[in-house]
């Protein structure tokens, strides 16, 4: 694993001319095409970068830009492979292993989830205080690599407390902050109401089939993660409505300018103060 690490990195290191990367930013469902509101400096299909994984699913396009926010590079990736299409765990967070090898501080995650808490509607924003892993896997068992980070890593504060202070300050004029407690399930199928209720009584606010992973993997290394989830719709059970991937790209359509307006002075503000 390591050496595919650096391929890629190596790959990438190569291609930019050795230039410093301060932060980056995956995107989810609901932020594709972020990318092409920036000047890109370096882009990259993921095909031409080695090991990884062209996604499969639509709203995904698997594509690395280098963009500057506040006079600071910035790797926009957009689209990312999921558990659910049958990828082993540390393929799905190779990515996150580069952006991390690449020497990056901060890293910016973002999804589509269903909500469970009552506060919340289609169409919110919600910052990720902390999650609750629920599929049973998790993207460091195995042998651990020690150059990379810990056996056993602090996982108190994976979604750093400083950066939803900024979120919540930031999101002020552009739309209601909220947070909460993100449950990651494996998919592809959505949960079953039970499952939803069960998530609820132990303390989640929103359910989805992505981001932890690499969060987990970017605390191993040492960065600072922050994350945001578009609530894309209600979670089974709790809409009366059965689920569909279409009403998931339908919603995150139309609150796609909200998030990128959100995340564009987020990233500067977090160039800035590193
Ligand atoms: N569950 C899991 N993942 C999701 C959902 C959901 O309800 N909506 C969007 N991604």
């Amino acid at each position: 694993m390591y050496k595919k690490i650096k391929e890629s990195s190596d790959f990438i290191k190569k291609s930019i001319e050795y230039q410093t990367i301060h932060s980056g930013i995956i995107l989810g469902s609901g932020m594709g095409g972020f990318e092409e509101k920036f000047e890109k400096i370096y882009s990259f299909d993921y095909s031409e970068v080695p090991h990884f994984i062209k996604p499969s699913v639509q709203g995904h396009s698997g594509n690395l830009s280098i963009v500057k926010f506040g006079d600071k590079l910035t790797a926009i990736l957009s689209g990312r492979a999921h558990y659910y299409e049958g990828y082993d765990i540390k393929d799905i967070v190779l990515p996150t292993r580069v952006l991390a090898d690449l020497g990056i501080k901060t890293l910016v995650l973002t999804n589509a989830a269903g909500g469970i808490s009552e506060n919340y509607e289609p169409g919110d924003i919600i910052n990720i205080k902390d999650h609750i892993n629920l599929t049973g896997n998790n993207p460091l068992i195995g042998k651990n690599l020690d150059e990379l980070g810990p056996r056993f890593p602090d996982m108190t504060e994976v979604y750093n407390e400083n950066l939803r202070e900024l979120a919540r300050k930031i999101s002020k004029n552009l739309f209601q902050y909220k947070d909460g407690i993100y449950a990651w399930f494996t998919g592809p199928t959505y949960e079953t109401p039970s499952e939803v209720n069960f998530a609820k009584i132990i303390g989640a606010d929103l359910v989805g089939m992505s981001t932890v992973p690499e969060a987990i993997v970017a605390r191993h290394s040492g960065i600072k993660v922050s994350a945001f989830s578009l609530v894309t719709n209600l979670a089974a059970g709790i809409s009366k409505e059965p689920l569909s991937h279409d009403e998931v790209i339908e919603i995150a359509e139309m609150s796609k300018d909200k998030l990128q307006n959100f995340m564009e002075k987020f990233l500067i503000e977090i160039n800035l103060s590193i």
